[in-house]
């Protein structure tokens, strides 16, 4: 967690309403494995990071509300009782969107301000949009004594997507960025939201996170479309979601559905229990096999998943064509963002800077490099 960070918020939010805040860091994520994976009650493999939404919050004895987004420099005020979405694609909604979740609960919210401030590029994949709804929800629990737990708590920064963001989210973003621990991944459970923690140290190996600094439109659409095509074909099959169905059981349906989804559902299977081979390797402290499955990922979500795109894939290119490379995929939703990669400690800093400079020389502009500690969830800095 970045000190400047929550000094910054602390400042200015002391300077702008002139009184002591509460400050909050919530983290963002990376995801080892499992994609498009949590929507249909499987498994995925989070862990929060050192980098997320620092955000200083206090009640405030006027009518009105006041969020300041600082990276952006732009203020709003609002009411309480008048919430709608703004626009589609603004900040504010993140903060709308949590507040009416919590009044949904029926739960007492009074006005409040909130300064906020991150050290996560949007759009990098690694959920600054789940920080920063895990920092509103949190702080507002805090003061005003709303006695949420924190399975609430994530469960409200999802609707709040859902509502006001209007991207139809699984719930991995919140959980990992919520209960994330230090030095650890979390192998979640969707359908139970319920994780277990592994300790992270690959001795001789790491990872590192390469931000193509792109985010393609239409990603928004296109992440609901592929939700929706895996739930009409588990009604199909006659379960609740794609984690109850194998690959014989999607093979009995094939000729019902259209190639494409029936190739999305398949990746939905296979990813889920590459999954749980992860975590076994892991255990097993088997790299080789860990890699193989990160690779077997990207191939998925590329050819049949098809949320990948040109950057990401040539990311991963790179990285294949290294030996010190032992794995790479995208991460996240897809369409940009970064990839994450498991790669020799020696020569990860060497790999890094070939990939930017073919990045660079194939695309004409920069990626950037993210090496990243395993950390806390959101929490109360003191
Ligand atoms: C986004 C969503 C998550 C998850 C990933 C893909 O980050 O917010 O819920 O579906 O995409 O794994």
């Amino acid at each position: 967690m970045s000190t400047i960070l929550i000094n910054d918020v602390k400042t200015t939010f002391i300077n702008t309403f002139k009184t002591e805040p509460i400050l909050i860091f919530s983290p963002g994520r990376i995801n080892i494995i499992g994609e498009h994976t949590d929507y249909n009650d499987g498994f995925v493999f989070p862990a929060a990071v050192d980098k997320g939404i620092a955000a200083a919050m206090q009640k405030s004895d006027t009518n009105i509300s006041t969020a300041y987004a600082l990276d952006k420099d732009s203020r709003i005020e609002f009411e309480l009782d008048k919430l709608r979405p703004s626009a589609e694609g603004s900040w504010e909604n993140y903060i709308f969107g949590v507040v009416a979740e919590i009044q949904n609960k029926n739960k007492a919210v009074g006005n409040f301000n909130i300064v906020f401030k991150g050290d996560i590029p949007g759009g990098a994949g690694m959920s600054s949009s789940a920080a920063l709804e895990n920092s509103v929800v949190f702080g507002l629990n805090e003061l005003f004594n709303l006695g949420l737990t924190k399975h609430e708590m994530i469960l409200i920064s999802q609707k709040a997507e859902h509502n006001y963001v209007g991207v139809k989210c699984g719930i991995m973003d919140q959980y990992a960025s919520m209960f994330g621990i230090k030095d650890n991944a979390l192998l979640l459970d969707c359908r139970t939201v319920e994780s277990k923690p592994y300790k992270i140290d690959f001795k001789d190996h790491q990872l590192m996170l390469i931000n193509t600094n792109v985010k393609h439109s239409l990603s928004d659409s296109a992440y609901n479309d592929r939700r929706s095509a895996c739930e009409s074909i588990a009604e199909l099959l006659g379960i609740k979601a794609l984690r109850d169905a194998t690959e014989t059981d999607l093979e009995a349906i094939k000729d019902k559905v259209l190639p494409e989804n029936y190739q999305k559902a398949l990746y939905v299977i296979q990813e889920n229990n590459r999954a749980i081979r992860a975590s076994k390797a892991i255990e097993a402290n088997d790299l080789e096999t860990l890699g193989t499955l990160i690779f077997q990922s990207h191939n998925g979500l590329q050819h049949q998943y098809k949320v990948s795109c040109d950057e990401l894939d040539f990311l991963v290119d790179q990285a294949k064509a290294n030996d010190h490379v032992l794995g790479a995929r995208m991460m996240g939703g897809g369409f940009g963002g970064c990839t994450i990669n498991l790669v020799s400690k020696s020569e990860a800093k060497a790999f890094g800077e070939a990939a930017s400079i073919a990045y660079k020389n194939e695309f004409d502009k920069a990626c950037s490099i993210y090496f990243i500690k395993l950390s806390e969830g959101t929490h109360l800095v003191k």
